[in-house]
């Protein structure tokens, strides 16, 4: 039998890191281990009744078919009444795209738009998805390291530095995964002052997490503030983590129309269209009730704190408070060169996380993965009990070390 080899596109990326540490945890637990994994992405909500009902009606009304390859007239009206509701943008439906996913919107815009060569500026730390995606569209990522002492934000100096002639796209993230650190109106506008000087980039902006933010803090998208860069941005958005939607697999974006159209040829010789009933679902979402997101962004603002503050009472942590997202980032540069249990010395974040794992089966995913190292990511899209058992057992980690 001739034997599989990867394509050479294929080689140049590595599976998810955050996928593989929720496997690694659930084998332990397979194993009978009393593991907590603190590693997937995804609200522990269910997805609101109004929207399942929605489903359950398009699935009686016999919208089982094909639908236009990048989604429904229904749900492009609904998202351009979301951006104007919410973002102040104005967009026209053909404007806009519909994908299974946040994910392939990404992947989509990098595969319509990189030739070999492209640059990509990806902030770091980022979401781990962006540059396997470059990479796979034939671009190249190029990281521009935002770290604690910035709050993990791009400044105007970092991205200035990261820019050459052959920056085809910035991508933004905020609130950030894996960080939770979010973009005011006024870091944007700098930002933009940059951007303003160099029209050969592009902006993605991934606005995953835009309504789980805390503290009260008011959201703003670069296309909005920045009227400029209006008509080379990409704003990305989805109803996986607002809506706890992460299994209907529908992701959007609004941007100028000649990539829309490109990314649509793209849709129509890969996937066709998202799952005709999840966009049924996803145009209640939309149009229906937001009165929950506000009391689940509390729920997520509570645990936050309960996170944040409990790390910080570890010995040799430090966490940052993010403003947004599910996420914290804590810095472990205080336990490095120190000694575990095993007799393991912690040269690193990935010896920090596997140590963690092995020791008080606690599954959290290292800060190499993520591209900004001694850290680690949780999620904490938890309950507050099996948060204080967690928390409890990193503080008693890194009480041991030596
Ligand atoms: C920053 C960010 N963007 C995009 C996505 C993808 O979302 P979706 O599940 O809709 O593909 C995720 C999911 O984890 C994410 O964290």
């Amino acid at each position: 039998m001739a034997s599989f080899s990867e394509s050479d596109t294929l080689k140049r990326v590595k599976p998810s890191p955050t996928l593989a540490v929720t496997a690694k945890a659930r084998e332990l637990a397979r194993a009978g281990r009393k593991v907590i994994s603190l590693g997937a992405g995804e609200p522990d909500f269910d997805t609101p009744e109004n929207i399942c009902d929605a489903a359950i009606k398009a699935i009686k009304r016999g919208e089982t078919r094909y639908t236009d390859v990048d989604g429904i007239p229904e749900l492009k009206a609904a998202i351009v009444a979301k951006f104007k509701r919410e973002n102040g943008l104005d967009y026209k439906t053909t404007q806009v795209s519909v994908s299974p996913g946040g994910k392939p919107v990404i992947y989509n815009a990098m595969m319509a738009s990189l030739n070999a060569g492209d640059e990509v500026i990806v902030p770091a730390p980022y979401w781990v998805s962006y540059p396997d995606m470059v990479l796979l569209a034939g671009g190249t990522p190029v990281f521009a390291v935002a770290g604690m002492e910035t709050g993990f934000k791009l400044t105007p100096q970092i991205l200035e530095a990261a820019i050459t002639p052959k920056t085809k796209w910035l991508i933004l993230n905020s609130p950030s995964n894996p960080t939770g650190a979010v973009y005011t109106a006024e870091d944007l506008k700098a930002l933009g002052e940059v951007l303003k000087r160099h029209p050969q980039v592009w902006i993605l902006t991934d606005d995953m997490y835009e309504h789980l933010l805390f503290d009260g803090f008011k959201y703003a998208t670069i296309a909005q503030v920045v009227p400029e860069l209006y008509d080379r941005t990409l704003t990305m958005n989805g109803v996986s983590k607002a809506y706890s939607m992460t299994g209907w697999r529908i992701g959007y974006c609004a941007g100028p129309e000649p990539l829309i159209k490109a990314m649509s040829k793209i849709i129509s010789q890969s996937t066709s269209n998202a799952c005709s009933i999840a966009q049924w679902a996803a145009v209640e979402a939309l149009n229906g009730t937001q009165d929950f997101i506000a009391p689940r962004a509390e729920v997520f603002q509570k645990r936050r704190d309960l996170v944040v503050a409990m790390l910080n009472n570890a010995k040799g942590i430090t966490c940052p408070t993010p403003e947004g997202a599910f996420y914290v980032y804590p810095s472990i540069a205080g336990c490095i060169g120190k000694q575990a249990p095993s007799g393991k010395i912690i040269t690193n974040d990935e010896d920090f996380a596997g140590e963690l794992l092995q020791t008080e089966e606690v599954a959290v995913v290292h800060g190499a993965a993520f591209g900004l190292s001694p850290f680690f990511r949780i999620s904490y899209a938890t309950s507050e009990s099996v948060l204080t058992e967690a928390c409890s057992r990193i503080q008693r980690f890194c009480a041991s070390l030596k």
